[in-house]
């Protein structure tokens, strides 16, 4: 399928796990990618390993000085964007007594500030008929211990699925979500668990999802494209479980 033939994409967090996969199978299907990351290094291997139509932008998600330089350095490249996947972000186990200001602060401007302003600064680009998905998370059904900001940054993430749909819905711009569960990525590395609590986690989790796996980034890139292809040209404001049930069946 070349759904997304002369398409871009803007991908944030596009160096790995679900964010790559979504930048990998836009350029497989017709379009070119812009993804972004942290640092230098993860951006261009990422960049590399996607290919000529692939373009990088070190941007922090959570720094403002980077999200307000977000719409020159997209320019570089394009002055058209069909997709936004606001996507990049991480969460941190943390007893509520251990929460001190700067984490809520950090997780709350990766998570929140990060797509909030990553979308406002691209709108300049977007014309319609184009998407914006959101990557939230199954954290905010089930709940986790050690969770609560992350938890709450992605419920606030939530709200803007529904509050940007209302704002953006006569200029034709689609608004929508993808809700993961448990998949297979890097997404562990940032929690501030060890090597051996990371397979400890992830071995624990596993017996309570009702597929009995982790889910594959594929799985929910799958689910991104087909939001943001015109198969789903009457959802708008729709947040999509790929969950394998575990935030229904418990
Ligand atoms: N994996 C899961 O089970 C799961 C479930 C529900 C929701 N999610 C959400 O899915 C999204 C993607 O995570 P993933 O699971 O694919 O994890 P991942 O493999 O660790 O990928 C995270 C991506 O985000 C980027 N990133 C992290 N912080 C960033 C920042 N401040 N600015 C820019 N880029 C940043 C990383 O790039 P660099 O390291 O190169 O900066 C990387 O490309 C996150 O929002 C996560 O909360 C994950």
């Amino acid at each position: 399928m070349q759904r997304f033939k002369n398409k871009f994409a803007l991908i944030t967090g596009g160096t790995n796990g679900m964010g790559y996969a979504v930048a990998q199978q836009f350029i497989e299907e017709g379009g070119s990618a812009i993804i972004t990351g942290r640092s230098k290094k993860t951006v261009d291997r990422a960049v590399e390993n996607l290919g000529e139509k692939a373009f990088g932008i070190v941007s922090d998600a959570g720094s403002m000085k980077d999200l307000m330089n977000l719409e020159n350095q997209v320019r570089k490249y394009t002055d058209t964007i069909d997709l936004i996947f606001a996507n990049a972000g991480y969460g941190k186990f943390m007893p509520i007594e251990n929460v001190g200001e700067n984490d809520f602060e950090e997780l709350f401007n990766v998570l929140v500030r990060g797509p909030f302003f990553t979308v406002q600064q691209i709108l300049p680009l977007m014309k319609k008929g184009s998407s914006a998905i959101f990557n939230t998370s199954v954290a905010t059904e089930i709940t986790m211990p050690n969770f609560s900001i992350y938890s709450a940054a992605k419920s606030a993430v939530q709200s803007f699925i529904k509050t940007f749909a209302t704002e953006l819905l006569e200029r034709g711009i689609r608004v929508n979500g993808v809700s993961p569960g448990h998949i297979k990525t890097n997404i562990f590395n940032n929690t501030g668990l060890n090597k051996e609590q990371i397979e400890e986690a992830i071995q624990n989790i596993i017996p309570t999802i009702p597929f009995k796996r982790q889910g594959e980034p594929s799985e929910i890139a799958n689910t991104v494209l087909f939001l943001a292809s015109e198969e789903a040209s009457y959802i708008h404001g729709a947040e999509i479980k790929v969950d394998a049930a575990i935030s229904v069946i418990r």
